[in-house]
């Protein structure tokens, strides 16, 4: 598509000045663990930017300076919100003065497990329906390829934008690993893909004034895939380390050492390792937009289909394992203390999105285990519809359990304490020391 009208020239101009001299207003839609950051980074860099979610428990907290994320520490939101840069809202109103606009709405998967783009599009329609000739959209949340332009453009056309020329519409991945210290906002490459050159060009200016490196690709459709095929990947490489050490546990060997030693090649290996489950929003979810998008293309994406199965079965195969620890004491899962350690679906966070520590501790309950939990990140657990609460991982709690069971390594535990006190460890993520061995099952 070409830009070549004065129109063009007028509204691209006028914005791509207005993101240079910072005086561009945004509003990012959505302020979790993707929106909270960017709507900070964005703050930090000098812009006037609102926070909207339709959340009034969060955006209250957001407005008196708590954060929820781990990512924002709120001494950082107060700053912004105490520099006039910041405000958090309920109200769609602001999207009528906005200049850009971000949208880092949930995509997550419906009962059937296909795509639930509700989100994005009332989102998307409540920026439409605000729209003025000159603004710029941008979709960041994850999602099925095709969704920029097949979804968000005819939103936008029908209120009388030309794209190109007077709306301005491109998709840039988030590739956020909330709680990784080494690699924040600002440090991860962002990859953008607009529908016109102008598009793109607008959105990359934009995202430079946060991100050092912005890689510009040729269409949305490409930005798309690339953040699915980055979560694919993942996706994949974890069900083969989980099938792997499936597969060590028949020949009698340590996965973990296994692993480590491949990875001492220094090109053309990358260690994953094998854990309980998987879970969070991306792994367990994202592939799977893409594979419904090719069943309506008529393929059948195999590999995402295989490494879902195969991730799926390992709450199934650390239950096996538990069994079997306990039988060779003796013991039943009917009656047995299992004191869980970490429910939080990856260390060192509290998001127990799609945790597999849920079909654990389920189970386990319906056996007539008594399951308590320690995880320094999450206060409570609902499971079954019952109410958890956390304990913490004394010596006494770690004496009194007839099994511990290690599902989340957060950095918080001490381990060698578990090894000393644990009386039967089951560790799904090699965390606890060899002094354990002997009472020590590892994946
Ligand atoms: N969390 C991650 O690690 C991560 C990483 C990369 C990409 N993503 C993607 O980013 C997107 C957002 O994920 P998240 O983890 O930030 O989700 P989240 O659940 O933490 O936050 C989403 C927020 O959007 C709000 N919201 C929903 N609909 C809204 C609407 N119509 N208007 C205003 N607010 C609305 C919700 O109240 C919530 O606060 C998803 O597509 C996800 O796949 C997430």
């Amino acid at each position: 598509m070409s830009d070549t009208s004065a129109a063009v020239v007028d509204h691209a101009a006028a914005l791509a000045r207005r993101i240079a001299t910072h005086t561009a207003r945004l509003t990012i839609i959505g302020q979790g663990y993707v929106g909270l950051p960017l709507a900070i980074a964005f703050a930090r860099a000098g812009f006037q930017v609102a926070g909207l979610d339709s959340d009034l428990d969060r955006v209250t907290a957001l407005a008196t300076g708590r954060s929820h994320v781990p990512d924002v520490p709120s001494e950082e939101l107060q700053a912004q919100i105490r520099a006039g840069r910041y405000q958090a809202t309920t109200e769609t109103a602001v999207l009528a003065d906005s200049d850009a606009i971000i949208i880092c709405v949930p995509t997550p998967l419906g009962k059937s497990k296909d795509p639930d783009i509700s989100y994005v599009i009332a989102a998307s329609k409540d920026a439409a329906a605000r729209f003025h000739p000159g603004k710029l959209i941008i979709l960041e949340s994850t999602t099925y390829p095709g969704t920029t332009e097949e979804l968000l453009l005819p939103l936008f056309e029908a209120k009388g934008g030309t794209v190109g020329e007077d709306l301005f519409l491109a998709f840039s991945p988030e590739r956020i690993d909330p709680g990784n210290p080494s690699f924040k906002v600002g440090d991860i490459p962002k990859i953008v893909g607009g529908t016109t050159d102008a598009c793109r060009r607008l959105a990359a200016s934009l995202y430079r004034e946060i991100v050092p490196h912005v890689h510009e690709v040729s269409t949305p459709k490409v930005a798309e895939l690339a953040k699915l095929y980055e979560n694919v990947f993942r996706n994949v490489n974890i069900a083969l380390a989980n099938e792997f050490s499936v597969m060590c546990r028949y020949l009698g060997v340590d996965s973990r050492e296994v692993i480590d030693a491949a990875a001492t090649k220094p090109f053309g290996f990358m260690p994953f390792y094998p854990g309980p489950g998987i879970g969070g929003h991306c792994i367990p979810v994202d592939p799977l937009y893409l594979s419904w998008k090719m069943r309506l293309n008529g393929y059948q994406a195999r590999f995402i289909s295989l490494a879902d199965d195969i991730n799926r079965s390992m709450p199934a195969h650390v239950l096996t394992l538990v069994a079997e620890a306990l039988n060779d004491c003796g013991l039943p899962f009917k009656g047995a203390r299992v004191l869980v350690l970490g429910v939080a679906y990856k260390r060192g966070i509290g998001d127990t999105r799609e945790s597999p520590a849920f079909e654990i501790i389920a189970a386990l309950r319906r056996k007539g285990s008594e399951v308590t939990y320690a995880d320094p990140h999450v206060p409570a657990l609902w499971v079954d519809g019952a109410r958890i609460k956390a304990v913490e991982a004394t010596e006494e709690e770690l004496r009194a359990a007839d099994c511990v069971l290690v599902l989340t390594d957060h950095p918080e535990f001490d381990y060698a304490a578990v090894a000393r006190h644990g009386r039967l460890i089951v560790d799904t993520r090699h965390t606890v020391p060899d002094a354990a061995r002997g009472r020590l099952v590892r994946l």
